[in-house]
């Protein structure tokens, strides 16, 4: 088992406030990635979970028991670190081994489990190599593996992979991913890698400046984020203003039809993301079309980003046909209605 409950916590460090009202709930089974640039509060989050640092107020239950008052090793929440350290005097298997001989549980059992562990982070039979021995990538397994030995009913990883290089990086989000599923150990995963977290948890929670801002679904979070920061966060560069008239949003770039809801006379704050923009010729325009020209280019391998002028400032737009678009050539841009998000006026959100 392992239901993870943090509620409504505060945290400091010499009297300076830098996770605060943070709520969240990992169902047992799954997999939560907290998300957020550096320096935002993730390894905080974790080190408060893991009992690495205290709690100015507020609640850490596993599976409904309170362990916020109890020391690291009686909360069975098991974190990894950002590196390795690993004990360099000691061989792989005594480094997996470590917590398990600490709590005096280190009999024959424990042997064949470290083995089982170690096979299951495919180091099998490396048990008697030392860390020194080792790669980047094959250190960080062992101290995995140091991890998922001692049972634990929470998994907190801290961006195991960020010192990795992109193909090992690959090969280990899916080794991951794999042993989460296999184990269905509830983890708590961080990263400040945006594509790591929707590909890798069921759900995804931003953290902003020791904020939750938002906590769902990859999709959710992505397609419909919360608000204009979450929406910045994800790659929406795209922002103008409005005010609804009779179902539609009227901004400089035009009227859009907007949902029923939408009330009439109401300031909102659009976004559209630079792929759902469509480039056009301006000599072919398709009717609606917003006019602009060309600001710059750069060519990014998978797409084109192209920064365009137009009546309601610089919009990005993200082309897989952008070859022949040159600085000042006149385009025109296509904005679908339907994907076109609102938010209440800037401001009107919490901090
Ligand atoms: N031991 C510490 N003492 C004082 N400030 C710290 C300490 N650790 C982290 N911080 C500060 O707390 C904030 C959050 O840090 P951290 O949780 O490491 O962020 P992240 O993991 O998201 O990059 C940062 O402003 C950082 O400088
Ligand atoms: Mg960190």
């Amino acid at each position: 088992m392992g239901h993870l409950e943090l509620e409504n916590l505060e945290i400091r460090y010499g009297g300076v406030v830098v996770v605060t009202g943070f709520d969240l709930e990992v169902a047992d089974g799954e997999m939560v990635s907290l998300l957020g640039p550096s320096g935002a509060g993730k390894t905080t989050v974790l080190k408060a979970v893991a009992g690495l640092v205290p709690l100015a107020s507020g609640a850490i239950r596993i599976d409904g028991r309170p362990v916020q008052h109890l020391p690291p090793e009686k909360r069975a929440a098991v974190m990894v670190f950002q590196k390795p350290l690993l004990f360099p005097f000691m061989n792989v298997g005594q480094n997996v081994g470590f917590g398990l001989r600490a709590q005096g549980r280190l009999d024959g059992e424990a042997h064949r489990r470290i083995e089982a562990i170690l096979e299951m982070v495919q180091l099998a039979g490396m048990g008697r190599r030392k860390v020194h021995e080792l790669s980047g990538g094959q250190q960080q397994r062992v101290a995995l593996a140091r991890a998922l030995v001692l049972k634990p009913a929470v998994l907190l990883l801290d961006e195991p992979l960020s010192s990795l290089d992109a193909a090992l990086r690959q090969q280990m989000r899916d080794l991951i991913q794999a042993i989460q599923a296999a184990t269905r150990l509830t983890t708590l995963f961080v990263t400040h890698d945006q594509a790591e977290a929707l590909m890798m948890s069921h759900r995804v929670s931003l953290l902003l400046n020791g904020r939750l801002r938002q906590v769902g679904e990859p999709r959710q979070l992505f397609y419909r984020p919360a608000d204009p920061e979450v929406a910045r966060f994800f790659g929406g560069d795209n922002f103008f203003q409005g005010r609804v008239r009779g179902g539609c949003l009227e901004t400089a770039l035009g009227a859009f039809s907007v949902a029923a809801g939408e009330g009439n006379g109401h300031l909102r704050t659009a976004t559209i993301r630079p792929e759902d923009i469509r480039l056009h010729p301006a000599a072919r325009a398709p009717r609606g079309c917003v006019m602009g020209r060309v600001l710059r280019t750069a060519f990014e391998g998978i797409a084109t980003r192209v920064w365009v002028e137009s009546p309601g400032g610089t919009l990005v737009v993200l082309t897989s046909e952008g070859e022949d678009l040159r600085a000042g050539q006149a385009v025109a841009l296509e904005l679908p209605a339907a994907r076109i998000r609102l938010f209440p006026p800037t401001g009107s959100h919490g901090a």
